[in-house]
């Protein structure tokens, strides 16, 4: 079942029905101002940091979950019938209804009553503030008298202090209005220097910015009483709860249209000209009334929108292909780029399954977005590599997660996750291999954000390679510490304690558990290393890192396999840890796939016998679970993977991210239609038919689909906010459709399903455009390859020489 349905040439995906099976969401803004909509514009804004910048009130454990937004009301002056044109919040009947969710933008429209009402919500590029554009339409025969009221509700910045302080916050609340602008300014008379402001392009009849006053007593957000009544109460907040509303009236002839801009957005003044009169307490308005004056402009509203569609154009150009596979294209072309996007912006804090309080912007995590999304835009790449190196400890640890705004590393979320560092080298890598930019490496980047202890960024990955060496266990394999890419695997915590944070508890003492898991990120990473140094002609490092790799790769070869697939760790007893002698947890995903994406076994045909046990025992048709038998109670040793029920999250759900693993490790085997098998089991787009079991969006990929020990095996959770989206980018282009950044130049060399006949591509590499055409003459993936119509050797297009923009790559597959 399909609750809409896609629009590849506009980019958009068309929801046809408000009630979908969740809140379907979309993201504005892409810089500094970000906000969250769903397709009944539920959702909230911050600046910069969904924690400490908020700047809208989202309500947790609120139902309708996306409750609490961007919200219309729409009343009819004859009858005094009210509506929301977005669904929510009054959700009445709607004659028609379309939510198109686009890059960077959602238009919601409706029809009741006769009127249709249309809003493009959306962030200006290089602003602050987000713009609802609405319009109007009277398709009635009559006159139509309407008084509109716009809403929302103000958070007291910090979220998480918003959400639970209420003995002081009901207090603390203020706000200003002036020329019908409501401006939002708790705390601004005492330490912040940054209010928010709610503006319309109307005159404005009246206002409320106090909730009590426009919703009255005992109602909720479907029934305020200032809608009922059709009249406003002028109040100003003075603690309790700001909220900005604005009263309009509106007259529409027959036919008649009107366009009406309502601007939300944040301005931060400097700390001298705060007030204005200086020595009173009021803001000074100077700087937003000049931006809100030029976006009540609705020419400026257009050309903004216009440039907003410039904007992706130009960063989906980058790469563009056409297979013969519709759901290929069509997320590799517009949707996984896009979310790409929005995981480098956001990391992992704020979407209706991240709370925005709880975690900030991961090391592991952001150094794996980064592997997505360097190609759009690596500049911002290159300042985000920085940001997270300079939270690099000076023993080449890791704190697991900074916050945006202090771009300071915490533990708040937990520490002594010992594959964090080895993560900082396959960004680092990637965005070399892309860009060619060395002088990268030469960066002082400090440890800890310590001023005085820069090195340069390539000492940084080097202390990461050490890291790992520093820390062996009794079986030569590196210890875990409190977990690996495997949040929820434990082997060192030992939680009794009802509701103790697996992630945040200390660790025993004497953590002797081994991971093989990070044993194969180590053996990638150090590859990556000893390529890295040999590009840079450092010829004795990269024998050193390859030393390195290959001794770990003959400790994993002897003590890290089980016979038929890699074991995936030793616990505290030294006790195998996904092995046929386990009870449950026999094999697990993650070491299959990153043993054999490090070349570990593939001489000796140890991953491809993984990769077969992989398909005997772990695929589903839904995707690949994390292990089997999922764990049905819970073990101490083992920690957070068996406190899920079995076919959820870690325990055995089919966790996403780890599915391009498999892909790419099928594809180095030669099996591209395994790997692309398994790659459109997750195409979120190719699952859109089964909207009704999967649930997410089908325009994104979800952290989790449930496995089938799960009663609702196929539903997903968590969408948006994932490491799935930067690794499938990377499995379908890199290795399936196999276009790959190499330091030398564009590497061809797809391993794609044996009944395609090929596929044409377009890829923008270091300013070059390559048109490149594969064609299959042959079943096998032998690369033969024409450029600019002259056969080369080899399967690298080399860098041509200065002045070439375009380049015609043919590739014949044999
Ligand atoms: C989740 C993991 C997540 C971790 C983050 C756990 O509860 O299952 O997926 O990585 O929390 O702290
Ligand atoms: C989600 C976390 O964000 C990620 O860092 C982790 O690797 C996976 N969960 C698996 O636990």
């Amino acid at each position: 079942m399909r609750f809409g349905y896609f629009n590849d040439e506009r980019r958009e995906y068309v929801i046809t029905q408000p009630d979908t099976p969740l809140p379907w969401m979309n993201y504005l803004g892409n810089e500094d101002y970000f906000a969250i909509i769903s397709n009944t514009a539920g959702g909230y804004s911050f600046y910069q940091d969904a924690r400490l910048r908020r700047i809208t009130r989202y309500r947790y454990n609120n139902v309708p979950v996306d409750y609490g937004g961007r919200y219309i009301y729409i009343r009819d002056g004859a009858t005094g019938k009210f509506w929301s044109p977005t669904w929510q919040p009054v959700r009445g009947e709607l004659k028609k209804y379309v939510c198109r969710h686009g890059l960077g933008y959602s238009t919601i429209s409706s029809v009741n009553r006769g009127i249709e009402a249309t809003t493009r919500y959306f962030v200006p590029l290089g602003e602050n503030l987000e713009i609802w554009d609405l319009s109007l339409t009277n398709q009635r025969d009559l006159p139509a008298e309407l008084d509109l009221f716009s809403l929302i509700e103000f958070a007291l910045w910090d979220a998480q202090d918003d959400a639970t302080n209420f003995q002081r916050n009901f207090n603390t609340g203020e706000v200003e209005v002036e020329e019908g602008v409501i401006y939002h300014k708790t705390e601004y008379r005492e330490r912040r220097d940054h209010f928010a402001y709610f503006a319309c392009s109307e005159p404005v009849f009246g206002f409320d910015t106090q909730r009590a006053d426009f919703l009255g007593p005992y109602r909720g957000w479907d029934d305020p009483i200032v809608v009922e009544k059709g009249a406003a109460n002028n109040s100003i907040a003075h603690g309790w709860a700001p909220i900005g509303s604005h009263h309009i009236k509106v007259s529409l002839e027959p036919g008649q249209k009107h366009r009406i801009i309502f601007l939300l957005g944040y301005h931060e003044n400097p700390q001298e000209a705060k007030f204005d009169p200086p020595d009173s307490q009021t803001i000074n308005k100077q700087a937003a009334k000049h931006v809100i004056s030029r976006y009540l402009d609705p020419n400026l509203v257009d050309n903004a929108f216009e440039n907003l569609n410039l904007y992706w154009e130009q960063v989906l150009e980058v790469i563009n292909v056409h297979t013969p596979d519709e759901n290929t294209n069509r997320i590799v072309n517009i949707w996984n780029q896009y979310q790409c996007m929005v995981t480098f912006n956001l990391s992992r804090s704020a979407s209706f399954f991240e709370s925005g309080v709880g975690r900030g912007m991961g090391f592991r995590d952001s150094n794996q977005d980064l592997l997505g999304f360097i190609h759009m835009i690596p500049d911002r790449a290159r300042q985000r590599i920085l940001d997270i190196a300079a939270t690099q400890l000076p023993d080449g640890g890791a704190y697991h997660q900074y916050q945006p705004l202090t771009k300071r590393g915490n533990d708040a979320v937990g520490s002594d996750f010992n594959d964090d560092p080895l993560w900082l080298v396959l960004a680092v890598t990637a965005y070399l291999k892309e860009t060619g930019d060395r002088s990268l490496l030469d960066e002082p980047v400090p440890y800890d954000n310590q001023p005085g202890s820069e090195q340069h960024l390539y000492e940084h990955l080097q202390r990461s390679i050490r890291f790992t060496l520093d820390r062996l266990g009794q079986h030569d394999l590196p210890l875990i510490g409190r977990a690996d890419w495997n949040d929820c695997l434990n082997l060192n915590t030992f939680s009794s304690e009802p509701g103790e944070s697996f992630q945040t508890v200390e660790i025993h003492e004497g953590d002797t558990a081994e991971s093989v898991f990070i044993a194969g990120l180590f053996v990638l990473a150090a590859r990556e290393m000893a390529g890295l140094a040999a590009a840079q002609g450092l010829v004795n490092d990269a024998d050193d890192y390859s030393d390195v790799a290959q001794r770990m790769e003959n400790v994993v070869i002897k003590n890290g396999w089980d016979g038929e697939w890699f074991l995936r760790a030793y616990d505290n007893f030294g006790q195998e840890v996904g092995s046929h002698k386990c009870e449950q947890g026999q094999i697990f995903i993650e070491p299959q796939g990153i043993c054999a994406m490090a070349g570990i076994g593939i001489g000796n045909g140890m991953a491809k016998k993984a990769l077969e046990s992989v398909t005997d025992r772990l695929a589903t048709s839904h995707g690949i679970v994390l292990h089997q038998p999922a764990y049905t109670k819970y073990y101490l040793q083992l920690g957070e993977i068996s406190s899920y029920p079995p076919g959820y999250k870690e325990n055995a759900g089919v966790f996403c991210h780890t599915n391009p693993w498999i892909m790419i490790a099928e594809t180095l085997q030669g099996n591209g239609d395994r790997a692309f098998d398994y790659y459109a089991r997750n195409n979120p787009s190719a699952r859109e038919g089964i909207s009704d079991i999967h649930r997410c969006e089908p325009y994104v990929y979800a952290q989790m689909i449930a496995g089938w020990d799960a009663p609702t095996h196929g539903e997903a959770k968590n969408s948006w906010l994932t490491g799935t989206a930067a690794w499938n980018f990377v499995a379908i282009t890199q290795w399936i459709l196999g276009i790959r950044p190499t330091y030398d130049g564009l590497h061809l060399s797809p391993v794609i399903p044996q009944d395609w006949e090929g596929f044409k591509a377009t890829r923008i590499f270091r300013g070059v455009t390559y048109n490149i055409s594969v064609v299959r003459e042959g079943l096998g993936n032998r690369v033969s390859l024409k450029v600019d119509g002259t056969h080369i050797d080899g399967d690298i297009v080399p860098i041509p020489s200065k002045g070439v923009e375009d380049v015609q790559v043919e590739v014949i597959l044999t």
